[in-house]
């Protein structure tokens, strides 16, 4: 038997130690909150994405009476960048959340369908994407989804 230790890497920041285009794309995101449309949850996810070149597009988790027609913020955000940017790489993706207390003190993270999908774009476009996880006390950075998404599965696993 040999036991396998991976390892992870996290940083963390405060917001004014980011730079100005990180504070910018963070801000994108607890902006985007307010577009959330989750009258079921009543929890509120923005997520922001810096393209190549240079463009902010924003989404927000969309929610429908029928669950699992609703969407996260993070694939929202994905999918409308590659939808009117197609050729366009994702630099950087930026999360914030608010339930009706507030924004989140603690950094939220992708679900595991986000964090699939985000290992898409790394591999779509061969350089990864760096992630962004605000919160009030303190904002993680996380330089490729493969650190939030060990062992993960790419279409190269298939051939
Ligand atoms: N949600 C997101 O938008 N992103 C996440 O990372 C976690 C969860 C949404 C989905 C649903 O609308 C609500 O938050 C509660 O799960």
């Amino acid at each position: 038997m040999k036991k396998i230790n991976l390892d992870i890497t996290i940083h963390e920041w405060q917001l004014e130690e980011l730079s100005v285009e990180d504070q910018e794309l963070i801000r994108a995101s607890i902006d985007a909150t307010n577009h959330a449309y989750a009258n079921y949850s009543h929890f509120y996810v923005g997520a922001a994405v810096r393209l190549a070149n240079g463009k902010i597009v924003i989404g927000a988790n969309q929610e429908n009476a029928a669950f699992p027609s609703g969407l996260c913020a993070e694939r929202t955000a994905v999918f409308a960048a590659q939808a009117n940017f197609p050729k366009e790489p994702i630099l950087t993706l930026a999360i914030a959340a608010k339930n009706d207390k507030g924004l989140l003190a603690e950094p939220i993270t992708p679900c595991g369908a986000c964090r699939q999908v985000i290992l898409e774009i790394e591999d779509r476009y061969r350089q990864p994407v760096r992630i962004l996880l605000y919160g009030t006390n303190k904002i993680y950075s996380i330089d490729s989804i493969k650190d939030l998404l060990p062992l993960s599965f790419i279409d190269e696993n298939m051939h």
